[in-house]
This record gives structure tokens, sequence and C-alpha cells, in this order.
């Protein structure tokens, strides 16, 4: 099976080698440095949290700060693919499936903080609330649309769902990505200038990566023909 490592969002990689033959990264230090980084945003609420530094709403406070970080690892995982197609560069294919993971981790706690402290697990209140605020709906359809692609970021999960399904599935990366901005205006009220720049980031990276896509579909059928 070959696998091509620039065209799936959310997870690279191909099927691992075996350890003696695989090749030693050139930035050994890049994804636990990215690890790191990522989970910084985590300490610091936790820190925050346990001094009672969040704020006159702490619960208010952490949960937007989750829900940003994820949003913006999810964009960082999007970059990933078309940063390789238009500029070469190979390394950020390395960090897109540990961006895509943690973006689906941020994600879960943001959920989880929303659905136990801010809703104290009632369910019927829950339910009330994706029904009736848009902006809620749409961040559970991302939320929904994370938990498949992290589910399947691992190699035995390629091999099971065979390359082709595996890349259509994660394509679904973009999509979540489009819904988390909308999510994140719809929440906003009055100055949409920051959900903005999210939705054209990830509207630029859909826009970078069909472009790529298109004319390289459009090479293989010529050669089909
Ligand atoms: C079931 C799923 C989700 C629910 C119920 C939910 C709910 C919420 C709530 C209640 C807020 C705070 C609103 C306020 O303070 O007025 C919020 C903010 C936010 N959420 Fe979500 N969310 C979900 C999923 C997601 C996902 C998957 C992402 C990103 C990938 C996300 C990104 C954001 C962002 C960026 C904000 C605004 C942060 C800010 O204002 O700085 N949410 N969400």
């Amino acid at each position: 099976m070959r696998l091509d490592a620039a065209s799936a969002p959310l997870v690279a990689a191909a099927p691992a080698a075996a350890p003696s033959r695989r090749r030693k990264s050139p930035h050994p230090w890049l994804v636990p440095g990215v690890v790191a980084g990522a989970l910084a945003p985590l300490v610091s609420i936790a820190l925050r949290a346990a001094r009672g530094e969040l704020g006159a709403d702490p619960i208010a406070q952490a949960l937007n700060e989750l829900g940003l970080v994820a949003l913006i690892l999810l964009t960082a995982s999007l970059t990933c693919t078309p940063a390789k197609s238009l500029f070469g560069w190979t390394w950020p294919i390395r960090l897109r499936r540990i961006l895509g993971l943690l973006a689906a981790f941020y994600a879960t706690l943001h959920v989880l903080t929303y659905a136990v402290l801010d809703q104290g697990l009632d369910l019927s209140a829950i339910v009330d609330d994706v029904v009736k605020r848009k902006f809620i709906l749409a961040g559970a359809a991302t939320f929904v649309m994370l938990v498949p692609l992290a589910l399947t970021s691992t190699n035995a999960a390629v091999r099971r769902l065979g390359f082709a399904r595996w890349k259509r599935l994660h394509r679904l990366a973009y999509l979540a990505g489009v819904v988390g901005a909308l999510h994140f205006i719809w929440r906003v009220k009055k100055d949409l200038r920051e959900p903005a720049v999210y939705a054209v980031v990830i509207g630029a990276l859909l826009l970078a990566r069909l472009a790529t896509q298109i004319p390289a579909r459009l090479g293989r059928g010529r050669v089909a023909d």
C-alpha cells in the first residue's frame, strides 16, 4: 500500500517501519517540542484555576481558553499539508497527526468543562442548548467530526480502513475547521475581528488544499486517458 503523506490533514505517517530500519529523524526535538508547547496553555489554566486567578467567571474563562486552543491546534494541523504542497517542506507533515490529536484533546476538555462544570451534567439542559443555540450546535458538530478523526489516527486504522477511505474520512478535518470557525463567529456577538481571522485562515487553507489537489487529479486523469 502506498501512503501519500501529503494528502490527509489530521493524520500523517506511513505505517511504522520495523524499528531497526526506521530512519533517524533530522529534528528529534520537533514533536516533543510541539507537545510541550501545546500543553503549556493547559498547565497555565490549571495553575490559575488552583490560585483562583481565572477572573470573575472562572468556568467561562477556562471554557473559552480551552476552545480557543482547540481551534488554534486544529488550524495548525490544517496548515501542514499545504505547507508541503506549496513550499516543499516535509517537516510539518510529521506534526500533522500530533497537532490533530492535541486539538481533539483540548476540544474534549472544552466539551467536558461545558457539560460537567457549566451545565452540571444536566442532559436535558444540554440538549436544549444544542437545539436552541446555533453556536452550540456548530460546536457539537465540530466535536462530532473530530472524534472519528482522532479515533482513526493510528497506522493500524489506516491499514484497517484502506488508505483511500481513510483519506476521504480525514478530509473531514477541513469541514471541522470551517464549522469550528463558525462556532466562534456565532458565539461572539459584537467584535467579530478575532473569529474572522480564523475563518479567513481556514478558508485560505481549504482553498490552498483544493488548488494543489485539483491539478494533481487532472494530471492523473490525463495519464489514465
Ligand atoms: C459539544 C461541543 C461544544 C460545545 C457545547 C461548546 C460550547 C462552547 C461554549 C459554551 C463556549 C463559551 C461561550 C461563552 O462564553 O459565551 C464556547 C466557546 C468557544 N468554543 Fe466551543 N463548544 C464545543 C465544541 C468546540 C470545538 C470542537 C471547538 C474547536 C475546535 C470549539 C471552539 C470554541 C472557541 C474558539 C470558543 C470561543 C473562545 C473565545 O471566545 O476566546 N468549541 N464553546
